[in-house]
């Protein structure tokens, strides 16, 4: 899948990685990119970057009229990348027994796993009319084990890996490559700030698409991460179980 001349709607387009997914569509000859956020201010300084190319679009993942709304306005995409998430909160909200209710598990759920399986099942069609292209969803590599700090969060990237592989079972006999982006340590708000800037993000995901993977790494230190969790997943899961008591005993 190219860049190139590719129609390409981004949701949460207004910062972060997503911001970094359009500055690198447009480097890569995008013909057009809707970039979409929950508030239409938060995309000014966005469609500034090139007004002929980007179409801002106001969409919260999570509200199906505006979901239904980005598709009727935008039928001519070739390439859905589900970006916009959340990580949940980092105390007791984001556990399941210490939370004082799992409403936040069901937002961070419906944020990264089923609002996210809403936009394939509304453009995959689309993109098959569009004569094929791809559909790219931002998953973590908190898919791979759980960070128990966060496990809503992981949750839900696991299970919208599972999403991932199953509309890319549907799909493999058209032409949309479906893939599913493992990433670590982006310099976003969501990790401190802390990380692999975010355009080379985007370009890194680009340029395994363009290749064809499915299984797509990106960020700091994402290759040692996949290496411990192959070499020995028991060893992970007892590293984070300590980190979460030992921060716990020092509190
Ligand atoms: N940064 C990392 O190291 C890292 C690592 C692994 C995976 N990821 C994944 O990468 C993706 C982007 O995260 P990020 O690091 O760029 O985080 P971020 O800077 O916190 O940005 C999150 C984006 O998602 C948007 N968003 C949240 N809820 C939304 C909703 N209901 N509807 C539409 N947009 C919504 C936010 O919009 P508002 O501005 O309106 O809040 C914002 O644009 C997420 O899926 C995240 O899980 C990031």
């Amino acid at each position: 899948m190219s860049a190139k001349g590719a129609v390409v709607l981004v949701t949460g387009s207004n910062r972060g990685i997503g911001l970094g997914f359009v500055q690198a569509l447009l480097e890569r000859g995008a013909l057009r990119v809707y970039a979409t956020a929950r508030e239409a201010n938060s995309l000014r300084d966005v469609s500034a970057l090139d007004p002929d190319r980007i179409k801002p679009l106001v969409l919260d993942v999570n509200d199906p009229k505006q979901r239904q709304a980005a598709a009727e306005q935008a039928r001519d995409v070739t390439w859905l990348i589900n970006n916009a998430g959340v990580p949940g909160s980092r105390d007791e909200k984001s556990r399941i027994l210490a939370a004082p209710d799992l409403d936040e598990a069901r937002l961070v759920m419906q944020t990264n796993c089923w609002s996210p399986a809403e936009l394939c099942r509304l453009f995959a069609p689309i993109i098959l009319k569009n004569g094929g292209g791809a559909i790219t969803n931002v998953l973590s590599v908190g898919a791979w084990y759980c960070v128990p700090e966060v496990t809503t969060y992981s949750m839900s990237k696991a299970a919208a890996a599972m999403m991932t592989a199953g509309v890319r079972a549907e799909l493999d006999r058209g032409p949309i490559l479906v893939s599913g982006v493992y990433t670590a340590g982006v310099a976003t708000r969501m990790s401190g700030n802390q990380g692999m800037d975010p355009v080379a993000h985007g370009r890194q995901v680009l340029e395994a698409a363009a290749r064809g993977d499915t299984d797509i790494l990106s960020g700091a230190g994402v290759e040692r991460l996949r290496d411990e969790v192959r070499a020995d997943p028991k060893a992970v899961e007892r590293a984070r179980i300590e980190r979460l008591h030992a921060a716990k005993a020092k509190a």
